[in-house]
C-alpha cells in the first residue's frame, strides 16, 4: 500500500481498469498492473477522478453529496483504497505496479533480511550467476543487499532500482562497501526507469505471500521489454505456485468459523445471543483465506501438488490455473505457496518442510467448517492469483459432510 497520499496533490486516473461488482455494494477495481482496491464507493471516486484533481476536492464533493457520515467515510476509504492500489497516481509520475506495502519501514527489512534460507539462497545464486561481463539490474533492491553482492560478485555495473525511501540507505550501501563507482541507485518505479544500458542478469525479490501481490508478473514483463538484454538470465529463474493439501484439527476450525459452541461462549460472556452468526456465515472465497500464517497450520497430507512454472520472462499480467489430482486420503483445507528455483541447484520453498522457515506467510483456504476435499475422487482445482487478489474453486472433488 502506498504510505503517504498528499491531499493537494494532483491524481490521474489509471487508463486500464476492471471493476467488478459483489453483493452488499462491495466493488473491486482491479489495475492494468495488478493493483486491487475494494470499497463501496469505487466507482464514485474513480467518477470524481474523470479529469485530474486533487484528494482535497474530491473530499469536499463528497461532503456535498454524501447522505451520511458513513456515505463520506465510504467514499474517502475508496480515494484511498484505489491511491493504494495504483488506480490513482500523481500526475506525471506514470502509473506504479504493485504496491508499496510499507517498504519503507524498517521492520519489513529486518523481516527479510532474518529469514536466513531466502536471503542465503539469493547470495548463493547470486555467486554463481554474477561474471565480469554481466550488467545486473536489481528490481526492488531494498537495503541493496542484493546489488552490493552482484557488485561484489565482480560485475561490470549493477543498476538498483527501488521506489521507497529505501533507495537512500541503498547508496549509503554501495557507498560503504567501495562499490559506488559500479553500483548506481535509481530511485522510483522500474516502469519509469530507463537504463544507459541493456541488463544480461535481472536479479529481483518482489515475491509476496501471494507470489503475486508485488507484482513480480508486470514487472518483470517490462523489465523483458525495456531494461534487459535479448537472452537475458533471471533470478529466480522459475516460480511455481504450490498447493499443499492440509488436515486442520476440529479445533483448528473452530478458530476460524462461527460454531454453536463459539456462540454459546460468547452468549455466556457478553449475554448476547449470537446464534444469528451461524445464519450468516462469511463469504467462503473470501473470509476462509488467511495469510501470513507463521508455519503450515495443521498436519501435511499428501505430497504438495505443483502448479505449472513460470519461467521468467513471461508476459502474462495474471497467473491462473486448473490442477487434477488423485490421491489417497482426505483434507480439509489447502495451502498455497511457491517454490522458486533461482538458479540451478538453488531452490526455495515458502512450504519448507512444513515449519514455514521462511518469512513468507502461508496463505490457507478452508472451503467450509466440516468439509472434507476427498482427494481419492478425481477433482479439478483451479487457483487465479491477480495482483493481490486470490480466488480458489474445486470442481468435481467430493465435500462430505464426515469429519
Ligand atoms: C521484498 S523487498 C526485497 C528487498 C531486497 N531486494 C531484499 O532482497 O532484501 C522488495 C523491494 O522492492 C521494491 N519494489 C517493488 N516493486 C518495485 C518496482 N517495480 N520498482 C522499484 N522498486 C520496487 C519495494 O519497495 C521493496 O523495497
Amino acid at each position: 500500500m502506498r504510505t503517504t497520499m498528499d491531499p493537494d496533490q494532483m491524481l490521474q486516473r489509471a487508463a486500464e481498469l476492471t471493476v467488478e461488482l459483489h453483493p452488499d455494494s462491495w466493488q473491486s477495481v482491479t489495475t492494468g498492473t495488478g493493483g486491487v482496491a475494494h470499497g463501496r464507493s469505487l466507482l464514485w471516486a474513480l467518477d470524481a477522478f474523470e479529469s485530474p484533481t486533487t484528494p482535497r476536492a474530491v473530499a469536499r464533493l463528497a461532503a456535498e453529496r454524501a447522505q451520511s457520515p458513513t456515505a463520506w467515510v465510504d467514499a474517502m476509504e475508496s480515494i484511498r483504497a484505489l491511491y493504494g492500489a495504483g488506480a490513482l497516481y500523481p500526475v506525471g509520475a506514470g502509473p506504479r505496479i504493485g504496491h508499496e506495502r510499507g517498504f519503507a519501514r524498517e521492520s519489513q527489512h529486518v523481516q527479510m533480511l532474518d529469514d536466513e534460507a531466502r536471503t542465503s539462497a539469493f547470495l548463493r545464486a547470486i555467486r554463481t550467476q554474477v561474471t565480469s561481463e554481466d550488467i545486473v539490474v536489481d528490481v526492488g533492491t531494498g537495503t541493496g543487499i542484493l546489488a552490493i553482492a552482484a557488485a561484489r560478485a565482480g560485475a561490470r555495473h549493477v543498476y538498483a532500482i527501488e521506489q521507497s525511501v529505501m533507495a537512500e540507505v541503498a547508496e549509503a550501501g554501495a557507498r560503504a562497501h567501495g562499490v559506488a563507482d559500479r553500483l548506481t541507485v535509481l530511485r522510483g518505479s522500474s516502469t519509469n526507469v530507463v537504463l544507459p544500458e541493456p541488463a544480461t542478469l535481472v536479479v529481483s525479490e518482489i515475491i509476496g505471500d501471494d507470489p503475486f501481490d508485488e507484482g513480480v508478473l508486470p514487472t518483470l514483463s517490462d523489465v523483458a521489454h525495456r531494461l534487459a538484454a535479448p537472452g537475458a538470465r533471471y533470478i529466480p529463474e522459475v516460480l511455481t505456485p504450490v498447493i499443499q493439501p492440509v488436515r486442520l484439527t476440529a479445533e483448528d476450525l473452530d478458530k476460524r468459523f462461527y460454531t454453536s459452541a463459539a456462540a454459546q461462549r460468547w452468549q455466556s460472556l457478553y449475554g448476547i445471543d449470537f446464534s444469528y452468526l451461524l445464519q450468516h456465515p462469511g463469504r467462503p472465497e473470501a473470509a476462509c483465506f488467511e495469510r501470513r500464517l507463521s508455519r503450515l497450520p495443521g498436519e501435511a497430507v499428501e505430497h504438495a501438488v505443483e502448479l505449472p512454472p513460470i519461467r521468467f520472462p513471461d508476459d502474462r499480467q495474471t497467473y491462473a490455473a486448473d490442477v487434477e489430482w488423485c490421491g489417497s486420503d482426505r483434507a480439509n483445507a489447502l495451502a498455497l505457496g511457491f517454490q522458486l528455483t533461482l538458479a540451478p541447484g538453488v531452490e526455495l520453498s515458502s512450504l519448507i518442510g512444513g515449519e514455514g522457515r521462511t518469512h513468507w506467510g502461508v496463505m490457507v483456504w478452508v472451503p467450509r467448517p466440516s468439509s472434507d476435499i476427498d482427494l481419492r475422487r478425481p477433482g479439478l482445482v483451479t487457483v487465479k492469483w491477480s495482483g493481490g487478489k486470490t480466488s480458489i474453486a474445486l470442481v468435481h472433488a467430493t465435500h462430505s459432510a464426515e469429519h
